[in-house]
């Protein structure tokens, strides 16, 4: 079996398998030159033979232990019916959902149709990857999702989406409800399509008000772990709730999930103990320590490959990896972990 899917079974590995977030993107030289031949990022997205091959370049170029599907977590939203565009510079603009009307004109019925394209995606991959690199298909979790598509964009406090998530429940919890459902069936179509391991990205679980994380980050990603698990019992899921350590027991506890993402803001050794051994830990090296690389960097993730011995765990950053990444220092950190 691939070390990648053992150890979300359970099994420590005498070497953590490794892949890095985000690693497919724009500090390879290779990504930006398929890049440019895409109108825009969302088109990029759903061109299967660009998506396939930005999938595996990093796969060519380091031999990671799992690739990751190449798309992007604001497809869904586009899916429903939102309006999405992807500003050079400036990052994702959504046309704002804020009352019921925005809400009723979301669709979820046929949204994995519509990602059509992803699903070819999948298929290409798995068709061209070596036989001992797992494949991860993935999704935003509601909440991430959402402050999208509340907020209009990126955003920094997330204001708009925690004063309607107090104020009007219903519209909110109407939200992360079509949402999961939509989420379901696009992750459901992902696994018919030959995705092996599955990672909900909770990029944004930090700005949730701690009264109101059962409801926003904890429901929604069992809902959608107890539909995988119906349609797939085989398929691993894992979590990434970023920036919300105090929530980590709670979550890894109640959701269901196989593997916990452990940000950089977090001590691996807190994590540890907030998350039973059963379950897979992953993390959580600073990404900005591959600036620099060396062995700042090198001596950093041997401590993390020690302080893991014996646990079930996979080798990751606590975030994506950054643009301005040289990329021979992914090179040189895949070799300090593998040889730690
Ligand atoms: O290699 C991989 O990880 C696979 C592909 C992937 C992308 N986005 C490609 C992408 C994955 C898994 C994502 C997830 C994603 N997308 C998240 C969650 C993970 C995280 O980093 O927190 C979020 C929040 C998004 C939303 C998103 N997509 C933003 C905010 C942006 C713009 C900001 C930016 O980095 O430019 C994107 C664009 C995006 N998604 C790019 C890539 C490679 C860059 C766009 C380009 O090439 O022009």
């Amino acid at each position: 079996m691939k070390p990648f899917l053992q150890v979300l079974r359970g099994e420590a590995q005498k070497v953590p398998p490794v892949w890095i977030m985000r690693q497919a993107g724009r500090y390879l030289p290779e990504y930006r030159e398929i890049r440019a031949k895409a109108r825009d990022f969302v088109d990029f997205c759903l061109t299967p033979d660009l998506a396939i091959e930005a999938t595996l370049q990093p796969i060519r170029r380091y031999g990671m232990d799992a690739a990751i599907l190449f798309a992007d977590i604001l497809l869904i939203p586009q899916a429903m019916g939102q309006s999405l565009a992807f500003v050079e510079g400036e990052g994702p603009k959504l046309e704002p959902i804020r009352d019921r009307e925005g809400l009723k004109r979301l669709t979820v019925n046929g949204v994995a149709e519509r990602l059509q394209p992803v699903m070819e995606t999948v298929k290409g991959v798995k068709a061209a990857l070596p036989g001992t690199v797992a494949l991860i298909g993935f999704a935003g979790a509601p909440w991430t999702v959402a402050t999208y598509m509340i907020e209009g964009g990126g955003g920094s406090d997330h204001a708009l989406i925690r004063r309607m998530a107090w104020s009007d429940p219903v519209l909110f919890g109407g939200i992360l409800d079509a949402l999961t459902e939509a989420t379901i069936a696009y992750l459901i179509a992902q696994i018919d399509a030959g995705a092996e391991v599955l990672q909900l990205f909770d990029t944004w679980a930090g700005s949730v008000p701690a009264p109101l994380f059962e409801r926003a980050v904890i429901q929604p990603a069992a809902q959608i772990v107890k539909a995988i698990k119906a349609h797939a019992p085989h398929v691993p899921v894992i979590g990434f709730p970023r920036a919300a350590a105090p929530h980590l027991a709670a979550y890894a506890a109640r959701t269901g999930v196989d593997g916990v993402g452990i940000d950089h803001m977090t001590p691996l050794s807190f994590a540890a103990g907030a998350v039973t051994p059963d379950k897979a830990l992953q993390g959580n090296l600073d990404p900005i320590l591959l600036l620099a690389g060396g062995e700042t960097m090198t001596d950093e993730a041997s401590r993390l490959v020690r302080a893991m011995t014996g646990r079930p765990y996979i080798f990751n950053l606590g975030h994506g990896v950054l643009p301005a990444t040289p990329p021979e220092h992914v090179a040189q950190l895949l070799a300090a972990v593998r040889g730690a």
